[in-house]
């Protein structure tokens, strides 16, 4: 009897079930007074009295090893079918999921549209020096026009500062590479200006380079036309007015017509019909000098664009502040696009 005993405790040591029902036909057979250990402890009598303690004592040990074997498949089996953390091949429920920003759509969106056009990322640091922030997009020491950009500067250091814009991307990249350059920079960058529903102290940019030999402004003009009528549809028309960047010479900043429909309209157009979207130029010659590119050869052209403001036009938002609110009933607007 003792070999039974020794032959059943290795049978329920070695048992994986493959379901509830199998697991339901262990406890039959082990668990329930007439299942094999019931019968072998009614047995237990016609044993020898010699023989009697170790015989109760791997009873026992079966009982206990194969109830706690119960026990441990119960918990999985008894959670409900339909939980998918527990069934990893049932599909995944769609409910619940988040979605994206507003601004990394509107972002994606323009990194594709000069995507198509043969215009490769490049990054740069958040935390700049004065060199590729300022001075070298002709912005020296002093220039009144730093006041155009009202900059957060780090511990009291004027050399290091917060980027006001991702020309400073561009410097880096015209060190570091020989025209031809087709670049896009998108990226955070931060001014000190004060909070309000057109203004924000940390905003998003897009900015764009293009040097080769012989580039012009009606390679310029042509490009944001193209990317005028793709971000905001076909009919776009657009109107470029001069302009005065420092990095740039002839600049101008480029508006597209949207139109005097409504009420709305002449407001966010001053009654105009034109709304701002960007500012370009051609690459100052000096910018080219101060990065090692030779300004007899080669000439450029460069845009920049907030994406706030795009993303405001484009979904109709009508305070910026919205965008860094993270307030889910603003965000869940997006959820579908
Ligand atoms: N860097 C400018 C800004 O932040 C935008 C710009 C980029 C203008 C390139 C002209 C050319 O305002």
């Amino acid at each position: 009897m003792l070999d039974l005993v020794k032959e059943l405790q290795k049978e329920v040591a070695g048992f994986v079930p493959s379901g509830k029902d199998d697991l339901d036909t262990f406890r039959l057979k082990y668990l329930t007074k007439k299942g094999v250990i019931g019968k072998l402890f009614s047995d237990f009598k016609l044993v020898d009295n010699k023989d009697k303690k170790k015989f109760g004592q791997e009873i026992n040990n079966l009982k206990k090893s194969a109830e706690a074997k119960f026990k441990e498949y119960q918990n999985c089996f008894n959670k409900s079918p339909s939980s998918t953390k527990d069934d990893f091949s049932k599909p995944v429920s769609l409910d619940g999921l988040g979605s994206r920003h507003p601004i990394s759509i509107i972002k994606n969106e323009i990194i594709s549209i000069f995507n198509s056009i043969g215009f490769k990322l490049s990054d740069g640091p958040e935390i700049e020096d004065d060199w590729h922030n300022f001075s070298a997009l002709n912005l020296p020491e002093e220039h009144p026009a730093r006041d155009m950009q009202d900059t957060f500067f780090i511990q009291q250091n004027p050399d290091v500062l917060l980027r006001t814009h991702t020309s400073s991307v561009q410097i880096r990249h015209m060190t570091s590479n020989k025209p031809p350059i087709r670049i896009l920079s998108p990226g955070r960058v931060f001014r000190n200006e004060a909070i309000s529903s057109r203004a924000h102290c940390i905003f998003h940019q897009v900015e764009g380079l293009y040097i080769d030999d012989g580039v012009n402004f009606s390679d310029l003009k042509q490009t944001l036309l193209y990317f005028a009528k793709k971000m905001f549809g076909e009919k776009t028309k657009i109107r470029l007015r001069p302009s005065y960047f420092p990095f740039t010479e002839p600049s101008a900043e480029v508006d597209i017509y949207w139109g005097l429909k409504s009420e709305s309209d002449y407001r966010i157009t001053k009654g105009t019909g034109w709304l701002e979207i960007l500012g370009c130029g051609m690459v100052d010659p000096n910018v080219l000098e101060n990065c090692g590119i030779d300004s007899e050869k080669y000439s450029g052209y460069a845009f920049g664009m907030g994406v706030e403001r795009i993303a405001m036009l484009k979904f109709g938002v009508k305070d910026l502040r919205l965008f860094f609110e993270n307030d889910i009933r603003f965000l869940k607007q997006f959820s579908s696009l």
